[in-house]
């Protein structure tokens, strides 16, 4: 194998099939590799001794709360000025975290521990209730005294012979609550009973509905039940998995059963934090904890196209003229591996790509940026620049025994950066300078769950490789789930060296809770198929519950040829979530509109067009989600989570506070049935009035989705001059209605004010007005009236 080069390799990879582990690279070698590298350091466990807390002994107050100590364990409480609650076993606090943005935040000094009944302590503070029994089970209680959920006293298995203990955590939930979270989960948004593993994984083909764990696993839930929404974080880096089942309400005379979640972990603190209120400030609590979403420049909330196989700079321009003569909004072009010389990182092929920063700056001209693709495999190959630059640095990961763990990536055997370590986060931050020199203007980071193609055990690193772990010292069990994390603080971080001026545009396959301050994340390789596009909405309203509120599909699915109509209605799906992307791979079919026949090329049109009219809107979403943490993409329940029938709908979403998306997600449809929430609505193509709260049937034919406004919105959209126009939804008589516009000030770091409007009636008049410090004025931006002629 050692006389392949990169290519060959690759290749190989290919003849076998996309599928993880490829036969064609199982040789002798690998497999005893494979043994060698894992067995390294990782000690057998041996016999184990089972734990729980004991009996409570004492406590002892402090800021925020205080410690409960029991006679095997200490539980250490802390409510934070947030309204969060961070509790931790066995002493652990809540620092050193890779989730949290940066330093705890502080305790709040009116919460105080006290002595509850039966020997047990409670800490009481303003927004929850903290109950702890004197065996250690810990229940969380609204202020009205309603239990959301009660941990049961954890248990700890540790290896008599010493090392790191496993540890199981049961929890009871309400009868009525559902559970959505836990990172990207292609059967959601609703996690059903299962079990649900934390380790993120690259499935290695492209995955459908029944494919669990994928890219980006996160010990995150948010818990919807009638008493009150919940998030709890477990901040726990480790292997795990997640059991969950849902409760079940007596009907008539039967009793509750309480939902259930049990969370095993291979290792690391017991330590977890936990959000309550509604779900908007759920959200706004997990932003200050882990971080503010990272503000897309404009462009990036435009049209991207991109595709395995752009093999020359003539190709790009192919393309890109494609959409220009047919008058189709284009905004990114992504250039995947294949404009790499070798498939190495950081590299160009001259012979193809001979005059990149040239064609970047053509497409710049006419508003369409470059994104370039990133990986963190390395070729292991002495001349390679930026392996000699990292080898100079000492930055790849290495061994128990300090030899450098060699994988394989695109570019054939491959090390690995080890992002865990701030010397060498700034080592590849620097990097970045190549590509912008190139003319990148965006990142997509990719294959950094980290995948390796000759799978040690799992198609990632051994688990014995050694990380930093910023000084701490560990091993890939520990830092598998925040490498791409890691990674992309690197690339962030870099990129705000290198261009001051500008916000960093990144987005990454894999990530971990606090993704989100430096950028977003697709949702990897989707298989083509109308079960594909269901699973697409799920991970962006999953990823978007967990904090994360920038992601999108690969439009199309990435692997295979989507019939007219499925590329159609994934196209017209796309058009409405944040990342808007048309991606596939090599053997797929092709993904430009234009490609399935003309009707197809009339609608998706429109799409475009419709999305380009709504960017003041996605930009005023942006700009909220990084003030307040809300995703853009919201379920129908968010601002109502004890209505049930919004809360067990899966199959459209909000955009925002003003917009309804009823994608279609079956063939053959041209009406559905849309859940709405409770108002006056309007299909915003034919005004047409519906009234909710209720089901309703709406038409859905080829040409487009329904999408719905909500009476009273204030939309901003773009006037056909360029700049903004406010687009009003008629109040209901004797309602009134308003919204926020955020503008877009340019792609730097201006903070643009928030503007408010009201819309209302005056008699036979609706009056729209700016709402300011000193009262109410006239709309900076003209009004366009909608649904006035609806009764
Ligand atoms: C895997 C990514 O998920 C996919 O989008 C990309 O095209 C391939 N890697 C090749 O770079």
């Amino acid at each position: 194998m050692s006389s392949m080069s990169g290519r060959d390799l690759v290749r190989s990879i290919w003849a076998v099939g996309s599928a993880g582990a490829p036969q064609g690279l199982r040789t002798v070698r690998a497999a005893w590799r494979r043994r060698r590298t894992d067995a390294v350091g990782l000690p057998a466990r041996g016999a184990e001794r089972a734990r729980v807390p004991g009996p409570v002994q004492d406590a002892e107050p402090a800021p925020g709360g205080g410690v409960v100590r029991f006679s095997r364990s200490e539980l250490r409480i802390v409510v934070a000025v947030n309204g969060a609650v961070f509790w931790g076993w066995d002493g652990a606090g809540p620092e050193p975290s890779y989730a949290l943005a940066g330093r705890c935040p502080e305790p709040d000094p009116r919460a105080v521990l006290e002595p509850d009944k039966d020997g047990g302590w409670r800490v009481v503070a303003e927004r929850v209730t903290v109950m702890v029994s004197r065996h250690g089970a810990v229940e969380v209680r609204t202020p009205g005294g309603v239990t959301l959920r009660r941990d049961l006293p954890p248990r700890w298995w540790e290896p008599v012979g010493g090392g790191e203990a496993r540890w199981m955590q049961r929890t009871e939930v309400a009868a009525d609550a559902r559970f959505f979270g836990l990172g990207g989960r292609a059967c959601g948004p609703r996690l059903r009973d299962g079990t649900y593993r934390l380790w993120n994984t690259d499935p290695g083909r492209a995955f459908g509905p029944g494919d669990d764990p994928l890219y980006v696993t996160m010990p995150v839930q948010l818990v919807v039940a009638d008493a009150a929404t919940h998030l709890v974080f477990h901040d726990t880096s480790w292997d795990g998995t997640v059991t969950l089942r849902e409760g079940e309400e007596g009907a008539g005379s039967g009793h509750d059963r309480a939902g259930m979640s049990e969370l095993r972990m291979a290792g690391g603190p017991l330590r977890c934090w936990v959000m309550v209120g509604t779900p908007a400030r759920v959200l706004l609590a997990w932003a200050s904890l882990t971080g503010a979403p990272a503000l897309p420049p404009s462009w990036a909330l435009g049209h991207h196209h991109a595709r395995r196989g752009f093999g020359s700079e003539q190709e790009v321009r192919r393309i890109v003229a494609g959409y220009q003569e047919r008058g189709l909004p284009l905004d990114a072009v992504h250039l995947d591996i294949d404009h790499h010389d070798e498939h190495q990182v950081f590299t160009v092929d001259q012979e193809r790509f001979p005059k990149l920063p040239q064609l970047a700056e053509e497409l710049r001209r006419d508003g369409i940026r470059l994104v370039s693709i990133v990986n963190p495999a390395v070729k292991a190959a002495p001349g390679n620049a930026v392996h000699d630059s990292g080898t100079a640095e000492d930055a790849f990961v290495r061994d128990a025994s300090g030899r450098l763990v060699e994988g394989v990536g695109w570019p054939g055997e491959a090390v690995y950066p080890d992002f865990t370590h701030a010397r060498v986060r700034a080592w590849w931050g620097r990097l970045y300078q190549e590509r912008l020199t190139a003319g990148f203007a965006g990142f997509w980071h990719d294959m950094n769950e980290p995948t390796s193609f000759n799978a040690f055990g799992e198609s990632t690193l051994p688990r014995s490789a050694r990380h930093s772990l910023e000084g701490r010292g560990g091993d890939h069990r520990e830092a598998h789930n925040v490498y791409a994390l890691c990674m992309a603080q690197a690339g962030y971080e870099g990129l705000r060296e290198l261009v001051p001026g500008e916000r960093p545009f990144l987005f990454s396959r894999s990530g971990w809770a606090g993704i989100q301050r430096y950028g977003g994340t697709w949702s990897g390789d989707v298989a083509t198929g109308w079960p594909g596009l269901r699973a697409s909405l799920s991970l962006v309203m999953g990823l978007g519950l967990c904090g994360v509120p920038y992601s999108g599909p690969d439009v199309g699915g990435y692997d295979g040829h989507p019939s007219p109509e499925l590329y159609l209605r994934w196209f017209q799906l796309g058009a409405y979530l944040p990342l808007f992307r048309t991606h596939a791979s090599l053997r797929a079919g092709r993904r430009e509109p234009w490609e399935f026949g003309a009707e197809v090329l009339e609608h998706a049109r429109v799409a475009l067009v419709e999305r380009r009219r709504l960017l003041p809107y996605f930009m005023t979403l942006a700009q909220l989600a990084r003030r307040t943490g809300a995703p853009y993409v919201r379920p129908l329940w968010w601002s109502v989570p004890e209505d049930r029938a919004l809360r067990d709908c899966e199959d459209a979403f909000l955009l925002g506070d003003s917009l309804l998306v009823a994608p279609v997600l079956d063939p053959g449809s041209d009406r559905r049935a849309v859940q709405l929430p409770r108002g006056r609505w309007y299909d915003t193509t034919t005004e047409q009035v519906y009234e909710g709260p209720g089901q309703v049937l709406v038409d859905a034919p080829l040409s487009r989705i329904p999408v719905l406004a909500r009476a009273g919105a204030v939309i901003p959209v773009r006037a056909d001059d360029g700049g903004i126009e406010l687009e009003v939804w008629a109040p209901a008589r004797g309602r009134s209605g308003g919204g926020l516009v955020v503008e877009d000030a340019g792609d730097g770091w201006d903070e643009p004010e928030i503007e408010r409007y009201v819309a209302r009636w005056e008699g036979r008049k609706l009056v729209v007005q700016r709402e300011g410090e000193d009262g109410l004025s006239e709309p900076s931006h003209p009004v366009r009236l909608r649904g006035l002629g609806a009764r």
